[in-house]
């Protein structure tokens, strides 16, 4: 094997976001770009001569070109062996399985999640470490140093691997080992749910399912074991083939962009179960008849419900949300006395509270759900998880969804995003609430008075790092709250999010409509930050 050093020079913008970096697919082509960033990553780690990198992305355009690129660059690092999904194919969850499955340093996951694919949409590349979890700050923090300085990146010559066909071959000291995408993942999933009731309650009709893969990973996943395995008619798994451009739409699973199957499922010939999954495979969406279920009580009640699943039937350690997810999930942690963590936004600072066993489940209001099973959120484990609730609970998920709230009460939640906003005016709307913190606690606005206003600052109890800034947070002494924060998976300006929720206990109250129910707090929330003042807008461009 020949290695090639490769003159570069570094490119100014290589700060990973929140969830890897994410830019447009021509950024990744200008010469060196995505070299550079591999090499970087590489150049920050240490000790893995001989050992095992997991990669595969999402399918999107320029992902078997960057494959090629990534294979040879491993090579030239001293790599011992690639597993490489069939195709050049991996769901960001299972490819956390496999890294850990496998015991490999660490994985490359290519994808830019739920952003649009195509030569002139996004792409991405994230470094996952090998506990099978997104690699935290601190590494992502050391690649961007080294792609400030890099000048060189190495390589070597040989030709494309095929991606196509199952098996291994030997270049060198390498082995590259092309994998089936699905089987490790959908044997995981058998160990967790279970798959025999699953199978009878969709053989005798008791559960009808509609499932969108939007065009994107899941599509394969989807098939193999809702309509193999548990015997769902083919029909059931819509958008199935991967595609590189997830056929013009984004592979985002919300009633917005998944609105062919938000029109099935608020239609008369609805089935029991709906649910979408995102671009790489690790979000989700659920629904069910008529109803739509916000991810933060979709938390809250596969935690309040878990002893139901084979795997989590002795119950929880713990569980933990995001900031700015609801505090559905907080009343159940306490009504079960289990501790409840509170994290910033990013699927990584779960990481180490699930290697240490203080948690076992955890979520996100961005649509995203998981457990200790892999270290990334999981779209299909929550779709097996809601089917494996109604087939135990025998209930619709519009009951499973009402006697939770009567239970627990209900948080009324809502997330509005200002998209594309000019940065300059983004960053200015953020020091305006800034300025602001000071003065707002004891402040009185209609029926709320403000009990807190701060910056979230979250301190990891296990490794004892410090994360500054991770949004804004207006808390009222009635529990309901306001955060603001800038997004950190947008490729184009700055995207603005409002997360907004009010506590609900009254059972005669619950069944109103989020934006009416918490159109006071809208208002305020647009008192507070001006963005439709500074920018001009008359609305949010997404409301979840
Ligand atoms: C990705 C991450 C999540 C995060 C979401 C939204 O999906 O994996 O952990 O919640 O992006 O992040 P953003 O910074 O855009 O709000
Ligand atoms: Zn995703």
């Amino acid at each position: 094997m020949h290695i090639e050093m490769i003159t570069t020079h570094p490119y100014q913008d290589q700060n990973p976001g929140t969830s890897g970096l994410r830019k447009k697919v021509k950024v990744f082509q200008q010469p060196g770009y995505l070299e550079n960033f591999v090499q970087s990553i590489f150049d920050s780690l240490e000790d893995f001569t001989g050992k095992t990198l997991v990669l595969g992305g999402d399918g999107r355009y320029f992902n078997r070109a960057a494959i090629q690129i990534i294979i040879k660059i491993a090579a030239a690092n001293g790599f011992g062996e690639l597993l490489i999904g069939q195709g050049g194919l991996l769901s960001t969850p299972a490819a956390s399985h496999i890294i850990r499955k496998y015991q490999a340093f660490g994985g490359l996951i290519l994808s830019a999640s739920h952003n649009p694919g195509g030569s002139e949409e996004d792409f991405g590349i994230k470094y996952n470490v090998g506990n099978g979890g997104p690699a935290p700050e601190k590494d992502t923090a050391a690649f961007y140093q080294r792609s400030q300085s890099i000048n060189a990146y190495k390589t070597i010559a040989m030709a494309d691997v095929d991606l196509d066909n199952l098996g291994s071959q030997q270049i060198g000291d390498l082995t590259i080992t092309i994998i089936d995408p699905v089987s490790d993942y959908a044997e995981l999933m058998q160990s967790i749910f279970d798959f025999p009731l699953l199978k009878q309650s969709i053989s005798s009709g008791y559960i009808t399912l509609l499932f969108d893969a939007m065009h994107a990973i899941t599509g394969p996943y989807a098939r193999r074991i809702l309509v193999d395995m548990l015997g769902a008619p083919a029909e059931s798994v819509i958008n199935a083939e991967p595609l590189e451009d997830f056929g013009g739409h984004h592979p985002d699973p919300n009633l917005a962009h998944a609105h062919e199957l938000a029109e099935v499922m608020f239609s008369d010939h609805a089935p029991t179960f709906g649910a979408a999954s995102d671009g790489d495979g690790d979000r989700n969406m659920i629904t069910g008849s008529q109803i739509f279920v916000t991810p933060s009580d979709s938390l809250a009640i596969m935690a309040a419900n878990a002893q139901l699943i084979p795997a989590y039937s002795a119950g929880l350690s713990g569980v933990a949300r995001s900031m700015p997810t609801s505090q559905a999930v907080d009343r159940v942690a306490a009504s079960y006395n289990i501790p409840c963590y509170e994290t910033p936004t990013g699927w990584k600072f779960f990481g180490n509270l699930l290697d240490v066993g203080k948690i076992t489940l955890c979520g996100e209001e961005s649509f995203g759900t998981g457990s200790n099973h892999v270290r990334e959120k999981d779209g299909l484990w929550a779709v097996l998880f809601w089917l494996n609730l109604i087939a135990r609970r025998r209930q619709s998920v519009a009951d499973i969804v009402h006697e939770h709230w009567q239970k627990f009460g209900r948080d009324i939640y809502c997330r509005h995003d200002y998209e594309a906003v000019e940065t300059p005016i983004a960053n200015a709307i953020v020091e305006h609430l800034r300025a602001q913190l000071p003065t707002l606690p004891g402040q009185v606005f209609g029926e709320y008075t403000v009990k807190f206003a701060d910056e979230f600052c979250y301190k990891d109890s296990v490794d004892g790092s410090i994360s500054r800034n991770q949004g804004i947070r207006v808390g009222f002494t009635n529990g309901s709250r306001i955060v603001f924060r800038l997004s950190g998976t947008g490729t184009v300006g700055a995207t603005l999010r409002i997360y907004i929720e009010r506590f609900e206990p009254d059972s005669s109250r619950q069944n109103q409509d989020a934006q009416v129910a918490l159109a006071e707090l809208i208002e305020l929330a647009e008192q507070l930050c001006e963005v439709k003042k500074r920018t001009g807008r008359v609305g949010p461009d997404v409301m979840t």
